[in-house]
């Protein structure tokens, strides 16, 4: 079952059914180089004391929680659509003594005014929009990112060979194949392009079992 907030806006759990949530921690650890590709993610956005930054769709909050430990005095906010996850993302918080204000809102409408972050980061958010709201949110990441200020984006990416394409699609079989399928075209950094963003380009890429995992960084002109 899809997850719902309001009618007629839908968010993919983080593995499409509720009840595989559980599953989503020990499955990215075991097969996805998960802590290799979100370091980098995290090294990649350069982040000073003071910054205001946003982990966008930050599911059970591994990336934030990687943030908060190499940046203590960044401020960090972290949003996801689906109040289960976040549930989960707040008792592993807890575990490890730390306390997450969790936002739940829609990637495409961010509760933040405009100019007022420094960073986005977003990890395997954006395989799970549709083409129209991957635009809405990369539009509402510009908008809230002040001028000069950057987003970092991983996710699913062009696979680099045959074996990397056969992979991807056990990724959109349970996905959904409407959702990913640009991802799989390579769209992605167009896409970044398309909403507004200056200097897109592709940083880094990693070789998964269940596909391409691509890193990338842009800045709001
Ligand atoms: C595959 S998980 C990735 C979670 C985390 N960022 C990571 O890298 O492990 C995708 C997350 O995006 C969230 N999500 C999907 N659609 C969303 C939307 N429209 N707005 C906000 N969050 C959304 C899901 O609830 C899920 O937690």
């Amino acid at each position: 079952m899809k997850g719902m907030s309001r009618p007629g806006q839908r968010y993919i759990p983080a593995l499409r059914y509720d009840w595989l949530t559980p599953l989503y921690d020990p499955i990215l650890r075991w097969t996805l180089r998960e802590s290799a590709f979100k370091r980098r993610l995290v090294e990649q956005a350069r982040i000073e004391p003071g910054h205001r930054v946003l982990d966008l769709g930050c599911g059970t909050a591994t990336l934030t929680l990687l943030l908060r430990q190499a940046h203590p005095r960044a401020q960090v906010a972290r949003l996801d659509g689906d109040p289960k996850v976040l549930a989960i993302a707040r008792a592993k918080a807890a575990r490890v003594g730390v306390t997450l204000a969790l936002l739940r809102a829609m990637a495409f409408e961010l509760p933040f005014t405009d100019c007022s972050l420094d960073r986005v980061l977003s990890s395997l958010l954006f395989h799970h929009l549709t083409r129209e709201n991957k635009l809405r949110a990369l539009r509402e990441v510009l908008r809230v990112l002040r001028p000069g200020g950057d987003l970092h984006l991983a996710d699913w990416g062009k696979p680099q060979d045959c074996w990397m394409r056969a992979a991807f699609l056990l990724v959109q079989s349970l996905d959904g194949f409407g959702t990913t399928v640009d991802n799989a075209r390579g769209l992605l950094p167009h896409l970044i392009r398309e909403a507004g963003f200056s200097g897109v380009r592709e940083s880094s890429r990693y070789k998964t079992m269940f596909g391409s995992l691509s890193l990338y960084q842009a800045q709001k002109p």
